[in-house]
């Protein structure tokens, strides 16, 4: 993990409840920092954050500008994370509009009026699309496929203006499948590495959409977490934005292939038809910006952050459910 001390500082961590922010609120709680999370539990739940950790948790939406107001004046720095996910904001185009523009465009009018030392934005490497050229730099050209795509982009290109504008320090990180513990695989957007777990506890086989051979950049939560932060705090991040990622790209058949052997299991994954969000067929992106500005690279392998996963994942399904048998053991 990167050295980082928080000691004393405040953060506000929208969507602080929700898989990736629930580690960066630990994160940072144990790095020193006054945590204030501000989620509306649609997706986030308080028990994804260590009960032993005291933080302040405001629940309300990024949609209520006055008290986006009131939170942001009370932060050294805010850590924006809240978002409707793909799934939402495909099914409900006009939620994903609110939340993700509206929502983004609230923190950032507060960060003006306050004074703010820095936003950081979680956007997502959906803005690419389809890209022309792989490993995918900040250089490609966006394409934008899904209403979440649009949101995502239209938050960074908000941090963007507001620097230039008002010089308000944001900078935005453009996360790529990002996994670990605390995904939930009840939450349809959890990405495939939960729902594959899930399938091989339960001893069904696990679904991949269309033939598998689809490739993307899958990122462990804690090298997300730590980049995120330091994208934060870093002046050099202001105005910036940065892929997130590892540079490597792997195949969902491999990926599948991974986890059956680290959770012992001989089930055989079954292909179904491709769904309307997974359009985008290869994606692996270049991290020489964060690389070079933020001396930032990933610590944990595909193989050890899976391992790790699964670790997780076994230990809350048992205590969930106590007579819970692991489907290689039954
Ligand atoms: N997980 C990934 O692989 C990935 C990839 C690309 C981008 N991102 C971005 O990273 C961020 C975190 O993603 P995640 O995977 O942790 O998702 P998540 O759904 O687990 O977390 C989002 C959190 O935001 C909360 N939230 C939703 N609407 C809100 C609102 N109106 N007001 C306040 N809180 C609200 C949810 O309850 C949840 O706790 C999001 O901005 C997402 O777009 C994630």
């Amino acid at each position: 993990m990167t050295q980082l001390d928080l000691d004393g500082l405040r953060i506000l961590v929208t969507g602080g409840l929700g898989f990736v922010g629930s580690n960066l609120t630990e994160r940072a709680i144990r790095a020193g920092a006054h945590v204030t999370v501000l989620d509306d539990m649609t997706v986030g739940r308080p028990e994804n954050v260590d009960e032993a950790l005291q933080y302040r948790l405001v629940p309300g939406s990024v949609t209520d500008q006055d008290l986006v107001s009131k939170l942001v004046k009370d932060a050294d720095y805010v850590a924006h994370l809240a978002a409707r996910n793909i799934i939402v904001s495909t099914a409900n185009p006009r939620s994903d509009y609110d939340v993700n523009i509206g929502g983004t465009l609230n923190v950032l009018m507060a960060a003006r009026e306050h004074g703010t030392r820095q936003v950081v934005y979680s956007s997502s490497a959906s803005v690419y699309g389809n890209p022309q050229s792989l490993p995918i730099s900040e250089y490609e050209r966006t394409k934008t496929f899904s209403p979440y795509s649009v949101s995502k982009l239209a938050g960074e290109n908000y941090c963007r203006a507001f620097y230039e504008s008002y010089g308000v320090p944001a900078t935005a990180v453009r996360y790529s499948n990002v996994y670990g513990p605390k995904q939930d695989p009840q939450n349809p957007y959890c990405g495939v590495v939960s729902k594959f777990m899930e399938a091989f506890h339960e001893g069904r086989r696990p679904q991949i959409h269309g033939d598998g051979q689809q490739t993307r950049d899958f990122t462990y939560v804690d090298d997300a977490v730590d980049a995120t932060l330091l994208a934060m705090l870093s002046p050099k991040a202001e105005g910036t934005v940065f892929n997130l990622g590892t540079g490597i790209e792997t195949s969902v058949n491999d990926l599948v292939t991974l986890i059956a052997r680290l959770m012992v299991s001989d089930i055989e994954p079954v292909h179904v038809a491709h769904r309307d969000i997974d359009n985008i067929r290869r994606r692996v992106l270049n991290i020489e910006r964060i690389r070079t500005r933020l001396r930032w690279l990933p610590q944990i392998s595909l193989t050890e952050g899976l391992r790790r996963t699964v670790r997780w994942f076994e230990s809350t399904v048992e205590q969930h459910t106590p007579n819970a048998t692991a489907p290689s053991e039954s």
